[in-house]
Protein backbone atom coordinates (compact mmCIF):
# COMPACT_ATOMS: atom_id res chain seq x y z
CA UNK A 1 0.00 0.00 0.00
CA UNK A 2 1.50 3.69 -0.96
CA UNK A 3 0.01 6.36 0.86
CA UNK A 4 0.46 10.11 0.56
CA UNK A 5 0.18 12.24 4.03
CA UNK A 6 -0.10 15.89 3.81
CA UNK A 7 1.24 18.75 5.97
CA UNK A 8 3.46 16.88 8.16
CA UNK A 9 4.98 20.20 8.53
CA UNK A 10 3.74 23.04 7.96
CA UNK A 11 5.03 26.18 5.46
CA UNK A 12 6.63 28.19 8.07
CA UNK A 13 8.09 25.12 9.45
CA UNK A 14 9.38 23.68 5.99
CA UNK A 15 11.23 27.40 5.19
CA UNK A 16 12.89 26.69 8.81
CA UNK A 17 13.74 23.47 8.08
CA UNK A 18 15.06 23.78 4.96
CA UNK A 19 17.46 26.88 5.93
CA UNK A 20 18.69 24.75 8.29
CA UNK A 21 19.71 22.14 5.90
CA UNK A 22 20.85 23.92 3.32
CA UNK A 23 23.23 25.39 5.48
CA UNK A 24 24.46 22.04 6.39
CA UNK A 25 27.98 20.00 5.45
CA UNK A 26 26.78 17.19 3.17
CA UNK A 27 28.83 13.82 3.23
CA UNK A 28 28.68 11.63 -0.07
CA UNK A 29 25.19 9.24 0.60
CA UNK A 30 27.00 5.48 -0.03
CA UNK A 31 28.58 5.90 3.31
CA UNK A 32 25.61 3.98 4.85
CA UNK A 33 24.54 2.10 1.29
CA UNK A 34 25.41 -1.71 1.27
CA UNK A 35 27.75 -2.99 -1.08
CA UNK A 36 25.84 -3.51 -3.93
CA UNK A 37 23.22 -0.14 -3.33
CA UNK A 38 26.68 1.76 -2.72
CA UNK A 39 26.67 1.41 -6.86
CA UNK A 40 23.86 2.35 -7.71
CA UNK A 41 23.45 5.51 -5.36
CA UNK A 42 24.35 9.05 -6.14
CA UNK A 43 23.37 11.82 -3.85
CA UNK A 44 24.68 13.37 -0.26
CA UNK A 45 23.69 12.58 3.03
CA UNK A 46 24.37 13.93 6.40
CA UNK A 47 25.75 11.84 8.83
CA UNK A 48 23.63 10.00 11.27
CA UNK A 49 24.90 11.45 14.24
CA UNK A 50 24.86 15.28 13.10
CA UNK A 51 23.07 17.12 15.63
CA UNK A 52 20.96 18.67 12.78
CA UNK A 53 19.79 15.08 11.55
CA UNK A 54 19.45 14.54 15.43
CA UNK A 55 17.09 17.87 16.16
CA UNK A 56 14.80 17.51 12.52
CA UNK A 57 14.95 14.02 13.30
CA UNK A 58 12.98 13.92 16.52
CA UNK A 59 10.85 16.65 15.38
CA UNK A 60 9.57 14.12 12.72
CA UNK A 61 9.34 11.53 14.97
CA UNK A 62 7.32 13.35 17.47
CA UNK A 63 4.91 14.36 14.63
CA UNK A 64 4.66 10.54 13.20
CA UNK A 65 3.51 9.72 16.42
CA UNK A 66 0.26 12.17 17.05
CA UNK A 67 -0.11 11.62 13.33
CA UNK A 68 -3.30 9.55 13.08
CA UNK A 69 -3.21 8.45 9.54
CA UNK A 70 0.44 7.47 9.62
CA UNK A 71 -0.45 5.77 12.91
CA UNK A 72 -3.34 3.70 11.57
CA UNK A 73 -1.38 3.07 8.30
CA UNK A 74 1.71 1.91 9.43
CA UNK A 75 1.00 0.88 13.16
CA UNK A 76 4.39 1.23 14.16
CA UNK A 77 6.50 -0.34 16.92
CA UNK A 78 9.49 1.74 16.10
CA UNK A 79 11.18 4.58 14.02
CA UNK A 80 14.57 4.13 12.68
CA UNK A 81 16.07 7.57 13.40
CA UNK A 82 15.10 9.76 10.14
CA UNK A 83 18.14 10.24 7.77
CA UNK A 84 18.46 12.94 5.58
CA UNK A 85 19.71 13.56 1.86
CA UNK A 86 19.97 15.85 -0.79
CA UNK A 87 20.08 15.11 -4.47
CA UNK A 88 21.67 17.89 -7.35
CA UNK A 89 23.78 18.32 -10.19
CA UNK A 90 22.40 15.13 -11.84
CA UNK A 91 22.38 12.87 -8.38
CA UNK A 92 19.61 9.62 -8.81
CA UNK A 93 19.37 6.71 -6.71
CA UNK A 94 19.02 3.70 -9.28
CA UNK A 95 16.26 0.85 -9.09
CA UNK A 96 17.02 -1.02 -5.17
CA UNK A 97 15.41 -2.52 -2.12
CA UNK A 98 16.08 -1.45 1.39
CA UNK A 99 18.17 -3.62 3.78
CA UNK A 100 15.65 -5.52 5.97
CA UNK A 101 17.62 -5.00 9.15
CA UNK A 102 18.62 -1.77 10.23
CA UNK A 103 21.11 -0.88 13.23
CA UNK A 104 20.73 2.31 14.67
CA UNK A 105 24.38 3.88 15.15
CA UNK A 106 26.25 3.93 18.47
CA UNK A 107 23.14 1.27 20.27
CA UNK A 108 21.95 -2.08 19.81
CA UNK A 109 18.60 -1.72 18.67
CA UNK A 110 17.85 -3.15 15.33
CA UNK A 111 14.72 -2.38 13.00
CA UNK A 112 13.07 -4.25 10.94
CA UNK A 113 12.21 -2.74 7.81
CA UNK A 114 8.43 -3.40 6.78
CA UNK A 115 7.30 0.67 5.97
CA UNK A 116 9.35 3.12 4.35
CA UNK A 117 8.63 6.65 4.39
CA UNK A 118 10.19 9.93 2.78
CA UNK A 119 9.12 13.65 3.90
CA UNK A 120 9.66 16.27 1.20
CA UNK A 121 11.28 19.51 1.83
CA UNK A 122 11.81 21.02 -0.97
CA UNK A 123 9.30 22.44 -3.68
CA UNK A 124 8.69 20.20 -6.50
CA UNK A 125 8.85 23.20 -8.70
CA UNK A 126 12.25 23.94 -7.25
CA UNK A 127 14.00 21.18 -9.13
CA UNK A 128 13.47 19.01 -12.34
CA UNK A 129 13.48 15.22 -11.63
CA UNK A 130 14.11 13.55 -8.29
CA UNK A 131 10.76 11.62 -8.61
CA UNK A 132 10.33 8.39 -6.42
CA UNK A 133 9.62 5.71 -8.46
CA UNK A 134 8.44 2.45 -6.85
CA UNK A 135 7.24 -0.69 -7.86
CA UNK A 136 3.90 -0.98 -6.95
CA UNK A 137 1.57 -4.11 -7.95
CA UNK A 138 -0.31 -1.94 -9.93
CA UNK A 139 2.56 -1.19 -11.67
CA UNK A 140 4.76 2.20 -11.75
CA UNK A 141 3.93 4.52 -9.34
CA UNK A 142 6.17 8.19 -9.57
CA UNK A 143 5.79 10.69 -6.01
CA UNK A 144 6.83 14.24 -6.07
CA UNK A 145 4.94 15.51 -3.60
CA UNK A 146 4.94 19.21 -1.62
CA UNK A 147 6.89 20.37 0.82
CA UNK A 148 6.14 18.93 3.78
CA UNK A 149 3.77 16.19 2.66
CA UNK A 150 5.46 12.06 3.02
CA UNK A 151 5.05 9.12 1.17
CA UNK A 152 4.33 5.59 3.06
CA UNK A 153 5.34 2.40 0.96
CA UNK A 154 6.31 -0.96 1.54
CA UNK A 155 10.09 -1.73 2.18
CA UNK A 156 9.79 -4.59 0.41
CA UNK A 157 9.41 -2.72 -3.13
CA UNK A 158 11.71 -2.11 -5.69
CA UNK A 159 12.19 1.83 -6.22
CA UNK A 160 14.55 4.47 -7.27
CA UNK A 161 15.44 7.94 -7.42
CA UNK A 162 15.26 9.56 -10.60
CA UNK A 163 17.90 12.13 -11.61
CA UNK A 164 17.59 15.49 -10.23
CA UNK A 165 18.88 18.11 -13.38
CA UNK A 166 17.86 21.06 -12.09
CA UNK A 167 17.87 22.53 -8.35
CA UNK A 168 18.34 20.20 -5.48
CA UNK A 169 15.62 18.10 -3.42
CA UNK A 170 16.31 17.55 0.28
CA UNK A 171 14.25 15.30 2.06
CA UNK A 172 14.61 12.52 5.13
CA UNK A 173 13.80 9.06 4.53
CA UNK A 174 13.56 6.59 7.35
CA UNK A 175 11.69 2.91 8.20
CA UNK A 176 9.05 1.66 10.37
CA UNK A 177 9.08 -1.34 11.91
CA UNK A 178 5.35 -2.14 12.51
CA UNK A 179 3.57 -4.18 14.63
CA UNK A 180 2.10 -6.17 11.84
CA UNK A 181 4.74 -7.64 9.26
CA UNK A 182 3.22 -8.03 6.42
CA UNK A 183 1.58 -4.71 4.54
CA UNK A 184 -1.58 -6.90 3.40
CA UNK A 185 -2.54 -7.29 6.25
CA UNK A 186 -1.71 -3.86 7.71
CA UNK A 187 -3.62 -2.36 4.29
CA UNK A 188 -6.80 -4.82 5.33
CA UNK A 189 -6.86 -2.54 9.40
CA UNK A 190 -5.92 0.50 7.73
CA UNK A 191 -9.14 0.45 5.03
CA UNK A 192 -11.30 -1.47 8.11
CA UNK A 193 -10.54 1.34 10.23
CA UNK A 194 -10.87 4.42 7.99
CA UNK A 195 -14.30 2.77 7.28
CA UNK A 196 -14.84 2.43 10.75
CA UNK A 197 -13.80 6.60 11.65
CA UNK A 198 -15.68 7.63 8.65
CA UNK A 199 -19.08 5.55 10.47
CA UNK A 200 -18.15 7.19 13.85
CA UNK A 201 -18.68 10.18 12.20
CA UNK A 202 -21.62 9.42 10.48
CA UNK A 203 -23.79 7.54 12.50
CA UNK A 204 -22.25 7.62 16.17
CA UNK A 205 -24.82 5.53 17.74
CA UNK A 206 -25.23 2.92 15.44
CA UNK A 207 -25.06 -0.53 17.24
CA UNK A 208 -22.90 -2.29 14.60
CA UNK A 209 -20.26 -0.10 15.34
CA UNK A 210 -18.82 -1.59 18.42
CA UNK A 211 -18.89 -5.22 16.87
CA UNK A 212 -17.10 -3.41 13.86
CA UNK A 213 -14.23 -1.95 16.47
CA UNK A 214 -14.31 -5.27 18.40
CA UNK A 215 -13.38 -7.00 14.93
CA UNK A 216 -10.95 -4.63 13.88
CA UNK A 217 -9.06 -5.28 17.41
CA UNK A 218 -9.63 -9.25 17.22
CA UNK A 219 -7.48 -8.97 13.43
CA UNK A 220 -5.36 -7.35 15.07
CA UNK A 221 -4.39 -9.32 18.08
CA UNK A 222 -4.22 -12.51 15.58
CA UNK A 223 -1.72 -10.55 13.85
CA UNK A 224 0.30 -7.94 15.97
CA UNK A 225 3.58 -8.78 17.04
CA UNK A 226 4.88 -6.73 20.42
NI1 LIG B 1 15.92 2.98 -0.82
Amino acid sequence: MLLHVPGLFNRDEVLRIRQALEQAEWADGKVTAGYQSAKAKHNLQLAEDHPLAREIGAAIVERLWSNPLFMSAALPRKIFPPLFNCYTGGGSFDYHIDNAVRYVKGSPERVRTDVSTTVFFSDPDDYDGGELEIQDTYGVQRVKLPAGDMVLYPSTSLHKVTPVTRGARLASFFWTQSLVREDSQRALLFEMDNAIQKLTMDVPDHPSLIQLTGTYHNLLRRWVEV
